[in-house]
């Protein structure tokens, strides 16, 4: 049987990672903050489909939880197999609204979290010549929007370089770029969901459905929706000045005067 560490799975897209690879038979490590859900959810992943689910409780913005889940991938005596770095948060506000305390927060789980624990499942996957890791980026990555989608652009960069380097080692890579998915997300960023067009939500166990497909086929980048594929592909060719006027106004309130 296979390990599969997928981190953020309280809620949204991580859970339906989780719920979707336990479906599929895989033990899994469950990782976020709120223990209590964590454990709640480990039980009924366990009852419902007879996987072994541990719980480590971590705060990835933080040293001390980055390096409680780097000692885990590190263990080669319980592998893990597939690690899926998804945690993050958004930030409805604009630069200079947001305090830089949480762009910060955001940039160590976004960013270096993404980098540790990447860096530590890959390296003991390549040790034993296989392992995958995919890491949730947002299609934001195309689209100049703060520090949200800075941060995302630096995901997909990162993981496709990865990929390339580390192609032929057995390790395989691969970067996800959901469109609007409805999850907590809006909600913890105090983002309205009716402010998005109802055409753009997509639903996050298709989304997993979807990316795992791709993920299968080997892709280093995946879009899993033709609507996104098209928003993304149109995004290169379009000035990058009409892109931030559209991007910078997507589910945020007016500007302040
Ligand atoms: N929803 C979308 O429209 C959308 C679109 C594109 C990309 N994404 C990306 O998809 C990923 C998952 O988002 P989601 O929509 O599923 O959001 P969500 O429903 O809010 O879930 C976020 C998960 O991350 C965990 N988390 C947040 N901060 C954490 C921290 N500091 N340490 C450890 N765990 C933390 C939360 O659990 P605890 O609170 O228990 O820690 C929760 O399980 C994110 O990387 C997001 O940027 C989302």
């Amino acid at each position: 049987m296979t390990t599969a560490l997928i981190t953020g799975t309280t809620a949204g897209i991580g859970a339906a990672f989780a719920g979707r690879l336990a479906a599929d038979g895989h033990n899994l490590v469950l990782v976020a903050r709120d223990e209590k859900r964590l454990r709640e959810q480990a039980a009924d992943l366990h009852d419902r489909h007879g996987v072994e689910a541990d719980v480590l409780v971590a705060d990835l913005s933080e040293d001390d939880g980055i390096a409680a889940v780097e000692t885990r991938l590190r263990d080669r005596t319980h592998p893990v197999d597939l690690l899926v770095n998804n945690a993050g948060f958004g930030n409805r506000d604009r630069y200079l609204e947001v305090p830089i305390t949480d762009e910060l927060r955001m940039l160590k789980l976004h960013c270096e979290a993404v980098l540790r624990l990447t860096s530590a499942g890959a390296e003991t996957m390549r040790s034993r010549g296989r392992g995958g890791v995919i890491n949730v980026a947002s299609i934001a990555a195309f689209f100049p929007r703060g520090t949200y989608g800075a941060s995302k652009a630096w995901v997909v960069q990162f993981t496709q370089g990865a990929a390339k380097d580390l192609a032929g080692a057995g390790v395989r890579l691969m970067a996800l770029c959901p469109g609007f998915v409805r999850t907590e997300f809006h909600a913890r960023a105090g983002i309205k969901q009716d402010s998005v067009p109802s055409w753009m939500w997509l639903d996050a166990d298709r989304l997993v459905t979807a990316a795992l497909k791709d993920f299968a086929r080997g892709k280093s980048l995946s879009i899993p929706d033709p609507r996104y594929k098209a928003m993304s592909s149109l995004a290169k060719l379009a000035p990058r000045s009409a892109l931030s006027s559209l991007s910078s106004k997507v589910g945020r309130p007016p500007a302040k005067a």
